[in-house]
């Protein structure tokens, strides 16, 4: 029975989910509820055989997230606002996901939205998205990942200039920057992702998530580490049937199916 959610719509498409963070009045700001049941979505797709890659985005026309929601920052302390943090981390949530995760981004992307976007493995912008790490104006600084995801990804000039200024970015300059994969027309958005999606989910699940941990392993370990686990990951890969019929298929000179197994 699928669960239900007050923030969040969930639509399967296949092998792919569309997972759409349902709050467009307040710009999908990140309230408590939306955060809860966004670890939630995660962990009920985590377990789901049938979907091999999970596509995230913001509701209405203008935002993907326009950060933590500011209303519930008044008032709040710091022993307050640490365990908020702590519990259930949506970026940690995203970035432990074993499966391809895609920020489809069309809009506002910015503070916790731009850190949430960060944490997904790979981003898909439409012309018209805006970036930013906006805490600064409030006085305050990014504390989903911000300063440390976005210098890895585009470097500690330009991350710097983000998190000092606050100043907002277009799809073309994080396109340039790295810090989006593809830029898409407003109206081919969706059916650009979700071919980049797709595409994705033919391949093995258990190869996907070897490479997505092999990959993300280059942030956190030493090069000899991940270099290491890189072979025990490879080697892994041998221990599976997927890895059988990916090697058969090319040799048959067919198309592979993978089963994930
Ligand atoms: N938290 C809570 N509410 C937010 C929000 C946030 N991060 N971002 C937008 N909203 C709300 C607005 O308060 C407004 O609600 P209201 O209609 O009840 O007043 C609604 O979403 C629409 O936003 P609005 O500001 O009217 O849209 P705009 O087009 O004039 O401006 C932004 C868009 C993104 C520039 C502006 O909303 C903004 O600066 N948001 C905050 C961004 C931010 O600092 N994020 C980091 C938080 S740590």
């Amino acid at each position: 029975m699928p669960t239900s959610y007050e923030n969040i719509l969930l639509e399967r498409r296949g092998r792919v989910a569309l997972v759409t963070i349902n709050r467009p009045e307040k710009l999908n700001a990140l309230n408590i509820k939306t955060r809860e049941e966004l670890a939630d979505v995660l962990a009920e797709l985590r377990v789901d055989d049938e979907i091999r890659v999970v596509v995230l985005t913001g509701a209405g026309e203008k935002a993907f997230v326009a950060g933590a929601d500011i209303n519930e920052f008044a008032g709040r302390t710091a022993v307050q606002q640490r365990a908020v943090m702590k519990a259930k981390s949506i970026f940690t949530a995203a970035e432990e996901f074993p499966k391809p995760l895609i920020a489809m981004i069309n809009g506002f992307c910015l503070g916790g939205g731009c850190e949430l976007a960060l944490s997904c493995d790979l981003r898909v912008a439409s012309e018209k998205a805006r970036f930013g790490q906006p805490e600064i104006n409030l006085g305050i600084i990014p504390g989903g990942g911000g300063t440390q995801r976005l210098t890895r990804l585009i470097g500690e000039g330009k991350a710097m200039e983000m998190i000092l200024t606050g100043n907002m970015i277009d799809a073309q300059e994080a396109h340039r920057l790295g810090l989006v994969n593809q830029v898409a027309p407003v109206a081919e958005l969706e059916a650009k992702t979700m071919e980049l999606a797709n595409k994705i989910a033919e391949k093995s699940p258990v190869a996907l998530a070897m490479a997505k941990t092999a990959v993300k392993n280059a942030a956190r370990t030493t090069l000899r580490e991940g270099l290491d686990a890189e072979i025990d990951l490879f080697a892994l890969c041998f221990s599976s049937e997927d890895k059988e019929e990916g090697v058969r298929a090319f040799l048959e000179k067919r198309a592979p199916e993978f089963k994930g197994r």
